[in-house]
């Protein structure tokens, strides 16, 4: 079967707009695999810390990304850099913050474009990311973009982190949110839009099983899933 026959569902957009949860539960619920993508250049930019190397020096931050040792592993779902396991040292906003900035970088993205593709396997794929619709699975049949207002973003992070016993104000995170949204919008290599073709969901005001339940009935729509008996 040639990759164009595997079924894949690309959801793009900034960071808090829902992308994680939504994408995990299509995955599930369809018995899909799952990329996450941006969790590739947290990897990277973790990997690049760990070796010391600069996000100014790109040829060896391209190098670094053409040998990462990383398993992304299932059930349960971890992810492991050269051995260790790295899942919680991902999740921070300055990985986040450093991953953002090595993104810009075009022999990056270079470098770990076929290692996204080679996600799109049997039975199909839910690709998460900025770039997914537009760049990395361009032919897909379903192409989602999420958005959100920064402050709703902002909120939700709030939240999150609170959850995990984190204080973090605000304004400290909106201004973070605001300044890797123009840092991913304006870089020359693949910023983050949506396709021409993708189906723009505003999520500030929708609950995520709204949003799962829109994005199912389209993948329906398109014969890429059974619909659901009833
Ligand atoms: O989705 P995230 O917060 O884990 O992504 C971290 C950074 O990685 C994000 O600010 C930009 C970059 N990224 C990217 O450039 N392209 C992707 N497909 C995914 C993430």
């Amino acid at each position: 079967m040639k990759n164009y026959e595997i079924p894949v569902i690309t959801i793009d957009g900034p960071g808090g707009v829902g992308k994680g949860t939504l994408s995990r539960q299509l995955a599930t619920h369809l018995g899909w695999h799952f990329l996450d993508s941006g969790a590739l250049y947290r990897v990277l930019a973790l990997a690049a810390k760990n070796h010391s190397v600069s996000a100014d020096n790109h040829s060896a931050l391209a190098v670094l990304a053409q040998h990462l040792d990383v398993v992304f592993e299932e059930n349960p779902s971890r992810i492991m850099l050269e051995g260790q396991n790295i899942t919680q040292a991902l999740r921070t906003e300055e990985c986040g913050m450093s991953a953002s900035i090595i993104a810009a970088i075009p022999a990056v993205r270079e470098a770990l474009l076929v290692r996204q593709r080679a996600f799109l396997q049997l039975p199909g794929l839910i690709a998460d990311g900025r770039d997914m619709g537009t760049v990395i699975f361009p032919t897909a049949p379903l192409k989602i973009y999420l958005e959100a207002t920064p402050e709703i973003r902002a909120k939700r992070r709030q939240m999150q982190l609170k959850e995990q016993g984190i204080d973090v104000s605000l304004e400290g995170l909106l201004a973070e949110i605001n300044q890797r949204d123009i840092r991913d919008k304006s870089r020359s290599i693949a910023p983050l839009k949506p396709a021409n073709d993708a189906i723009i969901i505003d999520t500030s005001h929708l609950p995520i099983i709204d949003v799962f339940e829109r994005v199912l009935a389209e993948a329906e729509k398109r014969g890429l899933c059974a619909p659901v008996a009833g």
